[in-house]
């Protein structure tokens, strides 16, 4: 006999956990299955996904660490606190960092009690189509749903001939679990994970190599914080080589080659004693059967839907990395809430406008809506409002007067299009935007609200009324 739910949702990462809790908090009877046991001593399928366990999380952990170091190594003697020189455990740090990843990924078990969802271990794949939904198999079990919602994330894209196990040549997995600051630490791909795992090694006292294929730095950000990142990357010894073709990439007795071309042409050598490999993911639909009940995938290999997350077959949901948009937890997330609200009828809703971006390097960098770049493309007439953090006095206090906020706002109607934050606290910061955003609002209403002094929101604030010309503190 087949265990019957109205819901399973195949993954347990943001993307599957939040939808099957939101399932069950609107009545639905909801099991979901994970397959992996990622570092569970036990062996035991653990919740929470790649964010949880080897992405968003132990990342911050470890950017928060090594973000305290660079700071009593660095910033402390200006302020007059003398501490001698820092010294780094490495197994602390490491060990502090799998202890918040136990706690969150227990947490989110207790939730599934809290809420009633089953938890069932193993692969979920496809079996067939039946009168009252669909039939799938997870482990050994046979799952009756009548309706599934897939969620089964991504993987880091590996590059042929360069074999990662995960200790000298690490992807993001690996890339946490390093056991001692590398001396030299070569890393293929200046995208997000490059740059927020570069930054944790080189802030430790790695001298740090980033080899991007692109010519242009950093181009999915606006394009005047990716010229200020850059900027401060490279004051902050963060090596950045732009537009290389990778050669053969040999692993040592200790350490790994890497034979590349540099942007002029010449041939280069980077010897190091790690690699991270980070040059984007891969959805995960290899398990699914997608084959047997024809579900379709787009020319990227991820799963078709549609704006409000429907895959081709009727009663078959997918979200979060599977599918196409910003492979980030909170999209993932939203997307899951869409989903079960739209099952139970109401009217859930995903604003893909809206959703904000972060690099959690020091300074942060956040944004949300259009680029300058975009809104030049698109052939929209906008003002800007641009103002540094080194006008504001508690950035001053702070010592963190790097960066600035830049506005983008419609010529004619003064809707917010796009903000651009570079600077201390841009990950939270940003959220006023996001909301002034959901809510269509213009620069003026930013400008005409009432921010406390002295904060770093100011400097939003201030960006708001310089869209007008009529900043006060700039
Ligand atoms: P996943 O989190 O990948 O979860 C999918 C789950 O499904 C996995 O646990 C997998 O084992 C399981 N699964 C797969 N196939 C099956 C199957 N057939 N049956 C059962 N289970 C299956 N995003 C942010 O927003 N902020 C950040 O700061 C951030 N930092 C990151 C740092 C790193 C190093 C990495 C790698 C990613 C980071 N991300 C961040 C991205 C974020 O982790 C993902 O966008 C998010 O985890 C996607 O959620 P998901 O539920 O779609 O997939
Ligand atoms: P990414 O897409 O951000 O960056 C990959 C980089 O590798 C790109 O710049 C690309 O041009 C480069 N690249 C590709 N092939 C290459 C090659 N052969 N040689 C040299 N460079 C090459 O992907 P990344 O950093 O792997 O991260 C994956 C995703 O995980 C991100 O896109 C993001 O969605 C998510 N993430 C989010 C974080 C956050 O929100 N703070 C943090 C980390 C990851």
């Amino acid at each position: 006999m087949s265990k019957q739910f109205d819901v399973l949702v195949i993954g347990g990462g943001p993307g599957g956990y939040v939808a099957a809790i939101r399932a069950a908090q609107l009545g639905f009877s909801v099991a979901c299955c994970e397959a992996s046991p990622y570092a569970d001593p036990k062996g035991e399928p653990r919740l929470g996904g790649t964010c949880l366990n080897v992405g968003c999380i132990p990342s911050k952990a470890l950017l928060h660490t090594s973000h305290l170091f660079e700071e009593a190594a660095h910033s402390f003697a200006a302020q007059g606190i003398s501490v001698g020189t820092p010294k780094i455990h490495v197994k602390t740090m490491v060990g502090r960092k799998n202890t918040i990843v136990n706690q969150l990924t227990s947490g989110i078990k207790g939730l599934f009690k809290k809420n009633k969802v089953t938890l069932l271990g193993g692969l979920g794949a496809f079996v067939a189509h039946t009168e009252g939904g669909w039939q799938v198999k997870v482990g050994d079990e046979i799952v009756d749903a009548k309706q599934v919602i897939i969620a089964t994330g991504s993987s880091a894209r590996h590059l042929p001939g360069i074999a990662v196990d995960n200790k000298l040549i690490c992807d993001n997995v690996g890339a946490l679990d390093i056991d001692a600051v590398p001396k030299k630490l070569a890393i293929i791909g200046a995208g997000v994970i490059g740059l927020e795992m570069g930054s944790v090694w080189r802030r430790l006292g790695a001298d740090v190599t980033l080899l991007e294929a692109l010519p242009e730095f950093l181009s999915v950000a606006d394009v005047d914080v990716a010229k200020e990142a850059a900027k401060v990357f490279a004051k902050q010894g963060l090596k950045i080589e732009l537009g290389v073709a990778l050669g053969e990439v040999k692993a040592l007795k200790k350490g790994v080659s890497i034979a590349y071309t540099d942007k002029d042409g010449n041939e280069q050598k980077l010897d190091a004693d790690r690699l991270i490999v980070s040059v984007g993911r891969i959805p995960n639909t290899d398990g699914l059967n997608a084959e047997v009940v024809g579900l379709k995938l787009d020319p990227r290999g991820r799963i078709d839907v549609d704006a409000q997350c429907r895959t081709n077959l009727t009663g078959v949901w997918a979200v979060g990395d599977v599918v196409s948009g910003p492979m980030l937890a909170h999209k993932a997330m939203e997307e899951g809430v869409m989903v079960a609200e739209l099952m139970a009828g109401q009217s859930g809703h995903c604003n893909f406008d809206t959703i904000p971006w972060v690099l959690y390097t020091s300074p942060e960098i956040a944004w949300v809506g259009k680029t300058e770049q975009q809104l030049k493309a698109d052939g929209v007439a906008y003002k800007v409002g641009k103002i540094p953090f080194a006008a504001n006095g508690r950035a001053l206090g702070m010592g963190e007067t790097t960066g600035f906020v830049k506005m983008l706002a419609d010529a004619a109607s003064d809707r917010i299009l796009g903000v651009h934050i570079i600077g201390a606290n841009a990950s939270e910061l940003i959220s006023e935007a996001v909301v002034a955003m959901e809510f269509g609002a213009a620069s003026e209403d930013l400008a005409r609200i009432c921010h406390a002094h002295p904060t770093l929101s100011e400097v939003v604030h201030e960006a708001a009324l310089a869209c007008d010309k009529r900043a006060l503190h700039f």
